[in-house]
């Protein structure tokens, strides 16, 4: 069976069986009343404006903001969405968007050099920026859309089905990183994309990038092709993103270690384990054809990704800028917010068992007069990491604070290994853990209610919670074995993103009521109705609608009967009722997400789909696409 996106990351997924699951019976039971109502009351002393509190003051009563009739789960080979919706393809993987680029060979005939014309592997991570007019206002018909292209489905990419040549690395190197395209609105409110455009732009392997902040020019970061320790040849396995005030798109490096290997065990350097970098025989085998990504040759080439990269996608000719400052994890998306004092706030998850969850906050404050100043925000700034306390006697609720990751600060010295700044963010993961960091259910990503500036990030699922030393159940991650997921919030004290406190609780707990009547039954508002397992992607839209995406085990069996494919729901903050929106086809996880500013047309990523989906003609291929979501009667999407 096809590996998913959650499968890189957490290999295989546990079933309960085998777990210490009696023991958890008499707490689990009761978390599921205190999410019924008992929480609602804890709560009360740490929101002022708790939306559980809402929840049970509004119990019963239909969500006002939900305006769409939940769907059934689905196993069809199918996008299947609410009546009254309706879904068509923008564009695929292979389709071509650069001048000459040829159209996609369905019987894998593309070389590496078409490749690199054509839209790239496994849609992911993306954001529309409207064209602004000369008064200033926004242009609703004319947009560009960048697109994180984040690994490569070898089995459809590579004729036999794995790297075996140096033109089969180049052809997965030039099927990762982004593509930005110029779309179009016509009169009937239908989004295509232009073939021609000028402003459309893949970014791959061999795109030249600029190391900037306390890293850049640092000894880690030197090779012999890049003595400067500045320029780096491209991004990889650019999962999710984000986009700034000023106009710019961040796209987000994460599982890096997979394009590594070495000669010898003995070539990779100890740092990087924390990492996964390793001399596996195993993966993708780039580094038996490109001496780049073989450790035994280019040992520093992995500090130089895992990084988040800032670019312009209205000009096609700019250098994208590594941003240091913002640490090298294995990044989800980059959630920016601007505090209300001018400070870029960037929150981040590091996607893997019991990694953690990060903040940076820019030095220098946003100001809309002063466009190049504000380019420069994201170089200069401080990164924490996130500590959740458990709640008294409820472990659904707390206070947390955010560890200042500054060297020098909080053990991070040079007796601890950290010799200054750049070695430090190089090895952020270390760092956290010196701080003492929580470790979570493998933070995805982060998303900020425009309304009340809460902040929401799943965890995804974490087959190790309760079962390695390392990976206690703790509040946030209160369930061994946990391969369902659960979505935290918190709020920042005084609604200040820059403070150091902030309160949390769970928004949701995902399970299987039908099978489970304990905690993993999950919380609440998870009914067999709208069950689903390993939430990832998550967006607001700006009535303060939470989307989530959904990355887990589709079989649809067992722990997971009853889920059918990966989807996306919806959910009422304050209500906390969720709805299923929509479910993808066969194999598919559903990531990606943004909107036209009007909100009328949802751009969703159906990404590493295994069956017909959406043109497979016999002996080819299955496509990653991107699907518009627009509504017959012209409506927002997801409102009454
Ligand atoms: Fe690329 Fe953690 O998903
Ligand atoms: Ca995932
Ligand atoms: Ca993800």
């Amino acid at each position: 069976m096809k590996p998913t996106q959650s499968d890189v990351n957490a290999q295989d997924t546990d079933s309960l069986v085998g777990t210490d699951f009696d023991a958890l019976v008499d707490k689990a039971l009761s978390r599921r009343s205190l999410l019924k109502g008992g929480m609602a009351a804890g709560m009360l002393g740490f929101f002022s404006l708790s939306p559980m509190a809402q929840a049970v003051a509004a119990a019963m009563e239909p969500s006002r903001l939900l305006g769409f009739k939940a769907i059934k789960a689905s196993t069809d080979d199918a996008i299947v969405l609410p009546s009254g919706y309706r879904s068509s393809i923008l564009m695929s993987w292979g389709d071509p968007v650069l001048p000459g680029a040829p159209e996609f060979d369905h019987q894998g005939g593309n070389s590496a050099a078409d490749q690199a014309l054509q839209f790239g592997d496994n849609t992911d991570g993306m954001a529309l920026f409207h064209f602004k007019r000369a008064d200033g206002s926004v242009d609703p018909d004319r947009a560009v859309l960048a697109v994180n292209n984040e690994y490569c489905n070898y089995e459809y990419l590579l004729k036999n089905g794995t790297v075996e040549s140096r033109e089969d690395v180049e052809k997965a190197k030039a099927a990762h990183g982004n593509t930005v395209v110029e779309l179009a609105r016509d009169g009937e409110g239908h989004w295509r994309y232009l073939r021609d455009s000028k402003l459309n732009r893949r970014i791959h392997l061999e795109t030249e990038m600029t190391l900037t902040g306390p890293v850049a020019g640092h000894e880690l970061v030197k090779t012999a092709a890049d003595p400067s320790g500045r320029k780096v040849l491209g991004t990889v396995n650019n999962c999710a993103n984000g986009r700034t005030p000023w106009g710019t798109y961040l796209t987000c490096e994460e599982n890096f270690q997979n394009v590594f290997g070495a000669d010898r065990d003995e070539d990779v350097p100890a740092d990087q384990a924390l990492y996964g970098v390793k001399a596996a025989e195993d993966r993708y085998g780039w580094w038996r054809h490109d001496e780049r990504f073989n450790l035994s040759r280019t040992p520093n080439e992995p500090n130089r990704f895992g990084w988040i990269v800032e670019y312009d996608p209205f000009d096609p000719q700019s250098t994208p800028m590594k941003r240091t400052a913002l640490g090298r994890v294995k990044h989800e998306n980059a959630e920016l917010v601007l505090n209300a004092d001018g400070h870029a706030v960037v929150y981040m998850g590091d996607d893997e068992r019991g990694e953690h969850i990060y903040r940076f906050v820019s030095k220098g404050k946003y100001d809309p007069a002063n466009e190049a100043a504000n380019r420069a925000l994201l170089q200069d700034g401080t990164l924490y990491v996130a500590q959740f306390n458990g709640g008294e006697g409820d472990k659904h609720a707390g206070t947390g604070r955010w560890i200042e990751l500054t060297h020098g600060k909080n053990g991070l010295t040079v007796e601890n290994g950290f010799a200054d700044q750049a070695t430090l963010l190089v090895h952020t993961r270390k760092a956290a853990k010196q701080v003492g960091a929580t470790s979570m259910d493998r933070p995805e990503w982060v998303s900020a209610n425009p309304l009340n500036g809460q902040v929401y990030c799943t965890l995804t699922n974490n087959k190790n919670r309760g079962k390695k030393d390392d990976q206690p159940l703790n509040g946030p991650n209160p369930r061994a074995a946990n391969h369902y997921g659960q979505i935290i919030r918190w709020e920042a004290k005084g609604g200040d993103h820059t403070a150091e406190e902030f309160v949390w609780d769970l928004y949701l707990i995902a399970g299987n009521p039908a099978q489970h009547q304990d905690a993993y039954a999950g919380s609440s508002n998870i009914t067999a109705d709208n069950m689903f397992n390993s939430p990832d992607g998550l967006g607001f839209d700006k009535d303060g609608r939470l989307w989530i995406l959904t990355d887990g085990e589709d079989s649809n069996e067992g722990d997971f009967a009853g889920m059918g494919n990966n989807q996306m729901l919806c959910g009422d903050p304050a209500s906390g009722e969720i709805r299923r929106f929509m479910v993808g086809p066969t194999g598919c996880e559903v990531t990606g997400l943004t909107f036209s500013e009007d909100y009328k047309t949802m751009f969703v990523g159906i990404q590493h789909p295994t069956g017909g989906f959406p043109d497979y003609q016999d002996g080819g291929k299955p496509r990653s696409s991107i699907v518009m979501v627009t509504r017959e009667d012209g409506g927002v999407i997801g409102a009454a």
